[in-house]
């Protein structure tokens, strides 16, 4: 394994985005993602404080890492999360400046966003499953949607660009609003980007079945739209095409994450911190590495480098959700970071 230069695995993917969870707590209870009750919540003492969470950012950073991407459970919950967006900024890579993400369910954005892109953030992708009060209320258990349309609407006034809105698409949920959905997002200044559901549900209840496949998605948008595919990928989870047709101005994009029918393992540079300090080098990762100790000890800098490394090193091909013999990982996305 390296101890120096650019983050590699043994498959030669080279890392450069950090996810970084926040909080496991959120203010909605997705279904595909908590249960309703019963959630076992993270222990206060084990969640990192900010000085933790951006020294191992600084880590990353100086090792080659030059996004992060802040998310959840809900990050806006985080009572300083403006100033882990502040601290998390000013960090440099070898590459330049870093830049600082997010991903929310928008629902407290409104009230925050000013103060958080004063702090430096620079993009947002934003959660909305659906536009229909009583499906929002069914699906996150909690009657919020007007909060998460004033957070879009807040975005789509600031100057951040490019804007994101995140749908999982679900079988007799909301796979009848998928044009709405993306005429809404156009409507906003913003990139629809469909999700298939992926095996993370803390209540384990996920079913092929129910899943809405990519090329199920593509099929519903082409009835609206004629889609031309956006080349120019990269590691991005997201195939993304043009969208030609009615209420598509030019350069109108939707894009399609499609981990479980079309993986995209191969060109993966991604790694995730959670909220109590492990790394994983994947969502499905079913192993962690504890920086804890490292932390909370008196180990130096080289040895949360070293932690970082190592997770990476041990990184897998790719995830076997169309394995057999695929293991769900114990923690929920809520606790996992999306
Ligand atoms: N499958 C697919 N996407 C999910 N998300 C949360 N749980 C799942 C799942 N099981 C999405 C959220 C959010 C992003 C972080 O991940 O809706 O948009
Ligand atoms: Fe909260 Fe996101 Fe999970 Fe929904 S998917 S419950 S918004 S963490």
């Amino acid at each position: 394994m390296p101890d120096s230069g650019p983050l590699l695995d043994t498959h030669g993917r080279v890392h450069r985005d950090l996810r970084i969870s926040l909080t496991d707590r959120c203010s909605l209870r997705c279904t595909y993602c908590m249960p309703e009750q019963g959630v076992e919540w993270l222990a206060k003492s084990s969640i990192l404080s900010t000085d933790e969470i951006v020294r191992v950012a600084q880590a990353a950073a100086d090792a080659g890492i030059t996004t992060f991407r802040l998310t959840g459970g809900e990050p806006l919950l985080r009572r300083d999360v403006v100033d882990v967006v502040r601290r998390l900024a000013r960090l440099k890579s070898p590459d330049g400046p870093v830049q600082v993400a997010m991903t929310t369910n928008g629902i407290v954005l409104a009230s925050m966003l000013d103060d958080l892109i004063d702090a430096g953030l620079s993009r947002l992708n934003i959660s909305i499953d659906t536009l229909r009060r009583d499906r929002f209320a069914a699906l996150t258990r909690r009657d919020r949607l007007d909060d998460v349309l004033a957070g879009i609407t807040a975005a789509a006034e600031s100057g951040l660009r490019p804007l994101k809105l995140n749908t999982v698409a679900m079988r007799g949920v909301n796979d009848d609003e998928m044009v709405d959905l993306v005429r809404f997002a156009l409507d906003h200044g913003a990139e629809l980007r469909f999700i298939e559901q992926m095996p993370l549900d803390a209540g384990h209840t996920w079913d092929r079945s129910a899943m809405v496949t990519r090329d199920e998605i593509l099929a519903a948008l082409g009835t609206r739209w004629r889609l031309e595919p956006v080349p120019g990928r990269g590691g991005a989870p997201a195939e993304r095409w043009r969208l030609h047709g009615p209420g598509a101005h030019e350069g109108a994009t939707v894009g399609v994450i499609a981990s479980v029918t079309a993986p995209f393992c191969g060109a993966c540079d991604r790694l995730r911190l959670t909220a109590d300090g492990q790394l994983r080098n994947c969502l499905f990762s079913t192993h962690e590495f504890d920086l804890l100790p490292s932390l909370r000890g008196d180990a130096s800098d080289v040895v949360v480098e070293d932690v970082l490394r190592r997770c990476i090193w041990a990184k897998l091909p790719g995830h076997a959700i169309n394995d057999p013999s695929f293991l769900q990982p114990d923690r929920g996305m809520n606790a996992i970071g999306g």
